[in-house]
């Protein structure tokens, strides 16, 4: 554990400001809260692309104007932005599907992502960071368990359901250990767990809710391993679990939540959990700003160690 400061890119558990009473927490001098896990290895999540691998930084910028022009469009419709040492494993990935399409032109690639959902949802798969694992960052999932479960249960009333959204879920894991973790509490039943992403190919991994050790790696996995069985060479998650999760497609750059015939709305419990960091400064704001919607009075939104600040993108009371 170490010690946050409310500007800096270490907290990780903000919430509406307002009524509702804070559990007991310990306060740094300055106000803001100790929470995020400091991690004994390096975690390979946001850094790692499919085509450059962690660590690498290659500075250059786009070699050519019409794949400059297809990030464009994929970030005016996704928030998705490519800082300069990302650029040229996006531009690898994008040449790879214009092969596979059998287009030279990037300009002509331009417009097949723009009339073609198919092509463009493979654009996402390409160049979206999927990675993910169980009881990722241990340490906010233990203050879930110690601090916000025990509050959002103390201000519901006992017949109310507990409603907790994994905003950019990639294949499944971090929803299921939600799940996983409100069932260890015995909370499962009067909970709803929602997953939601922008790649239909990581919502169908995450539907079928079968994992390899790659799935396992972090420290807090032990407790995962209690909710699967061997199948081959991988692992699948018990159907109690898997049953009380639902997967839906979601942008979260587009304005369509919250809403209430999507289910998306009076969120007790957001983990929008390395997502924001791929997005552009204005994305990330809107974002906030709807995230802050969804959530019922008093819910709380728990960001990455690694997410950029949100304390100032809307009224959170940041711990
Ligand atoms: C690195 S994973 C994070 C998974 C999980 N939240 C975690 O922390 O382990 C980032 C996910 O964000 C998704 N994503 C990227 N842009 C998105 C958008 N505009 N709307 C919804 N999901 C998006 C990607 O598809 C990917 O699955």
């Amino acid at each position: 554990m170490r010690e946050c400061a409310s500007a800096g890119p270490g907290r990780s558990g903000i919430r509406p400001r307002g009524p509702g009473r804070r559990p007991n927490r310990p306060h740094s001098r300055s106000g803001v809260v100790l929470l995020v896990e400091q991690r004994q290895r390096p975690d390979p999540g946001p850094v790692r692309t499919k085509a450059a691998p962690a660590g690498e930084t290659r500075v250059v910028s786009w070699s050519h104007t019409g794949l400059e022009a297809v990030a464009r469009f994929l970030g005016e419709r996704t928030g998705l932005s490519f800082a300069v040492n990302r650029q040229a494993s996006a531009e690898q990935g994008i040449r790879r599907l214009m092969r596979r399409a059998g287009i030279a032109d990037p300009r002509a690639y331009r417009d097949l992502i723009q009339n073609d959902a198919h092509a463009f949802d493979e654009l996402i798969v390409e160049l979206t960071v999927g990675e993910t694992y169980f009881f990722r960052e241990p340490a906010q999932f233990e203050f879930l368990r110690r601090e916000v479960l025990p509050e959002i249960v103390r201000r519901r009333e006992p017949e109310q359901v507990i409603r907790a959204w994994s905003a950019g879920c990639a294949s499944g894991e971090e929803a299921y250990s939600l799940a996983i973790l409100l069932d260890e509490q015995g909370l499962a039943e009067r909970s709803q767990v929602l997953g939601t992403d922008i790649s239909r190919a990581a919502l169908a991994r995450a539907r079928q809710a079968v994992y390899g050790p790659w799935s396992l790696r972090g420290d807090g996995a032990a407790r995962a391993r209690t909710y699967l069985r061997p199948d081959g060479n991988r692992f699948r998650l018990v159907e109690t679990v898997r049953r009380r999760v639902n997967f839906e497609h979601l942008n979260l750059a587009l304005d369509t939540y919250p809403s209430f015939s999507l289910g998306i709305w009076g969120m007790d419990l957001i983990l929008c959990r390395n997502v924001l960091i791929y997005f552009d400064p204005d994305t990330v704001r809107t974002v906030a700003g709807r995230l802050f919607e969804t959530l019922a009075p008093g819910g709380w939104l728990i960001a990455a160690s690694s997410d950029p600040p949100l304390s100032g993108l809307a009224p959170f009371d940041v711990v």
